[in-house]
């Protein structure tokens, strides 16, 4: 069975550590399924990771459907959570609508929004219909042209925003919130003022669990690696001696040999050639 928001709760309350994981494809929701990691994550982040984005703003809803589709496909344990995208929620009928999207066609389990006091009554009310909402505080990628790319909450005013952000999510309904981008003291001392859990990146230890982009923790590419993230394996350096074992073998003709190749009766082939 999977992971239900019961289970979440329950983590949360016996101190288990979260643990929170994106994918965007059938193969990778494959892979995660052999792990116990409870929680994926189809995050719009594959606006910048699959479509080469320089940031998540150009992700439409329909393509968040796309690969929430291909996720569930690969996935039989873990909750499922999709995305909304930019301007996918700005009212809440706006919301109910991509979410059902989301949901109905992308077969998810929950929905993300980012956000905190100002999108709690679209929460309450995609809450009071059974959709399930997952906040997201902190450095909120979807405002990157307004907030740029930065640690957020390190001013009085807007530590005791994300606080007040944080309190509102709860109060809306939401089962969990994403802390992004903030400094580790002010998302553990968020984590002890909420019932529900908190989960981390680039939020220091003191979150109930930590979400990481796929692309990140496998080491898939090679640029500049943020300072919030960690390779647990260097991926892209095995795909690209591979790719080059492949290429060189096709080259020396010792690829494909008679063992990937298929046969065909000899006086068959002669007379459909004669
Ligand atoms: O889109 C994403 O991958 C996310 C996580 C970084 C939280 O929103
Ligand atoms: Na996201």
């Amino acid at each position: 069975m999977r992971t239900q928001l019961s289970d979440i709760q329950r983590m949360k309350d016996r101190d288990e550590r979260l643990v929170m994981v994106t994918a965007y494809d059938y193969t990778s929701a494959q892979l995660i399924d052999r792990t116990d990691i409870p929680l994926i994550l189809v995050g719009d982040s594959l606006g910048m990771v699959i479509q080469g984005n320089s940031s998540t703003v150009p992700v439409t809803i329909d393509e968040m459907v796309y690969h929430t589709k291909a996720v569930m496909r690969g996935s039989s344990k873990a909750l499922v959570v999709g995305d909304l995208p930019f301007l996918s929620y700005t009212s809440p009928e706006h919301a109910i609508q991509n979410a059902g999207k989301l949901m109905q066609i992308g077969g998810c389990g929950a929905v993300k929004l980012e956000g905190g006091v100002n999108m709690a009554p679209t929460v309450r009310r995609l809450v009071d219909l059974g959709i399930p909402v997952m906040g997201h505080l902190g450095f909120t990628p979807q405002s990157v042209n307004q907030i740029g790319m930065r640690v957020q909450g390190k001013t009085v005013a807007h530590a005791r925003q994300l606080l007040d952000d944080a309190l509102a999510l709860e109060a809306a309904g939401a089962f969990a919130i994403v802390l992004e981008l903030i400094p580790a003291a002010l998302a553990k001392a968020i984590t002890a003022r909420l019932h529900i859990p908190t989960i981390g990146i680039g939020a220091g230890v003191g979150c109930d669990g930590e979400v990481q982009v796929w692309h990140d923790i496998l080491g898939l590419y090679s640029d500049h690696l943020p300072r919030h993230t960690k390779r647990y394996a260097d991926l892209g350096s095995t795909i690209e001696q591979a790719l080059n074992q492949y290429a060189h073998e096709v080259r020396e003709r010792s690829f494909p040999t008679a063992a990937n190749s298929s046969v065909i009766d000899a006086n068959t082939l002669a007379e459909a050639l004669g």
